[in-house]
């Protein structure tokens, strides 16, 4: 069986905003909750802050023409709501919009298409102070906002996102507080989800009177595997689905929520009011699918709220961020989400691994295998579901570039390109150049073992 993809199978590589700019508070941008997070102490591992990062917003032009060189087809970026609207509403600053016109100019000069996040974690600090996403308002914060990009860069990019993982910015931003804002609060967790899906709801809404081309969401779906076929682990197993995976597209697709969060939730739980429910489910032209790995699931009383825990395996690899390599569950994730959703095409816009990288040689390569062979192994995995009849459109690694890692800092390497955090320069990994060869051969590389 070969693995060759379809030649309109666009490959690219994807990073956000916070993650790799620097510059946070250049040319007039407000601060955004990542920002205030980072530099209240003890947020973040070893105090590392995103203030440099990669120090992108000086070298984007560097950086594309680096993803050039790999021949990456597309770049999946972020926008940072704060460099546009400082306050978060209101006043635009022209200075923050220019920024990435001039990035989006840059990738389609050269032959690299833009796929644009409009929220990647990094709320206006201004409107937290406003309650963030607790508030209702904030659909109307965000969608406002929306229509300024989109007016100013629709067009040039043809393919937008709303949200990245509005799961993540519940559970780890409202539910457990080890992302920003900080807060652990099992009452707000709810709340943020239905607003944060009224938002995505409202700036589709905005975008089909103002744009002409593709907008989508982005969610983490880590398929859940019952550790047992006992009663009590498949009930387990069932719950942490619907939190995790169902949470936030049932709404956006099908126009409900999963029963079981009110079960997850107890008195927490709120209804969504069937107009909220008509707003947020809004047609979108593709589902964007990050995936990293998947979790044995048991049923375990003592975690709070969902009542469920993963079982550690054993006798296969782990990534440093302690997550398990398993191929198998990018197939299953793709064939599922047909299947629960419909025929939407999808984007993986994110897939990638952390690992423990050696230092630049010194014939200048950085070997890292496992990366490589997690590269290789999920796109075999991806070329099964297109195979099973999945419509799947392309694939975005994570990340172009190694990066501030969120709470865990710059101590977690997902790049593909290494970068030396003392002096910015920036090596392609193994990974990378074996990346730029299955781009080439449009997969066929992948058929060759390493
Ligand atoms: C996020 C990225 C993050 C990656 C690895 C995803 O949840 O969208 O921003 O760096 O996972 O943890």
């Amino acid at each position: 069986m070969s693995s060759v993809f379809p030649r309109k199978f666009v490959w690219g590589c994807a990073t956000s905003a916070y993650q790799i700019e620097g510059s946070p508070l250049a040319d007039g941008a407000g601060p955004s909750i990542w920002h205030r997070f980072v530099h209240t102490p003890g947020r973040v591992n070893n105090g590392d802050t995103g203030d440099i990062a990669c120090d992108h917003y000086h070298r984007f032009k560097e950086d594309v023409a680096l993803m050039k060189r790999l021949g990456m087809q597309a770049y999946r970026f972020s926008l940072s709501w704060s460099r546009i609207l400082p306050e978060g509403v209101g006043r635009v600053n022209q200075a923050g919009l220019d920024f990435y016109s001039r990035l989006v100019d840059e990738l389609l000069a050269n032959e690299i298409e833009p796929l644009v996040t409009l929220h990647h974690w990094d709320l206006p600090a201004a409107l937290d102070d406003a309650g963030g996403w607790l508030n209702r308002q904030s659909s109307v914060w965000f969608s406002d906002y929306a229509r300024i990009v989109f007016a100013a860069l629709d067009g040039r990019v043809k393919k937008w996102t709303t949200l990245n993982e509005p799961w993540v910015i519940t559970d780890g931003g409202y539910l457990y507080g080890a992302l920003a804002p900080g807060h652990k609060n099992l009452f707000e967790a709810p709340i943020a989800s239905r607003n944060l899906m009224r938002a995505h709801g409202a700036a589709v809404r905005a975008y089909r009177e103002i744009g002409a081309h593709e907008i989508g969401l982005v969610v983490n779906i880590e398929p859940k595997y019952a550790a047992s076929g006992r009663p009590e682990d498949m009930a387990a197993t069932r719950r942490a689905t619907a939190y995790m995976n169902e949470q936030y597209l049932d709404p956006a697709i099908l126009g409900t929520t999963p029963p079981e969060l009110k079960e997850i939730f107890g008195k927490a739980w709120i209804d969504w009011s069937r107009s909220d429910l008509q707003e947020i489910r809004q047609p979108i032209d593709f589902v964007g699918v990050n995936y990293y790995t998947r979790a044995v699931t048991r049923h375990d009383e003592q975690a709070w709220p969902v009542k469920a825990s993963p079982v550690r395996q054993e006798h296969v690899t782990y990534t440093e961020t302690d997550w398990e390599v398993y191929p198998q569950g990018l197939t299953d994730t793709l064939t599922w989400v047909k299947a629960r959703y419909g025929d939407t095409p999808i984007y993986i816009t994110e897939n990638g691994a952390a690992f423990f990288d050696p230092p630049v040689a010194e014939n200048g390569r950085v070997h890292d295998p496992l990366r490589t062979n997690y590269l290789r192994t999920h796109l075999l995995a991806v070329h099964k579901a297109i195979e099973a009849g999945v419509n799947i459109k392309g694939y975005m690694v994570w990340s172009l570039l190694d990066n501030l890692e969120w709470s865990l800092g710059f101590s977690k390497r997902f790049g593909i390109v290494h970068v030396n955090f003392e002096n910015q320069v920036r090596t392609p990994k193994d990974s990378a150049l074996y990346y730029s060869r299955v781009i080439e051969s449009h997969g066929k590389v992948l058929d060759e073992p390493l």
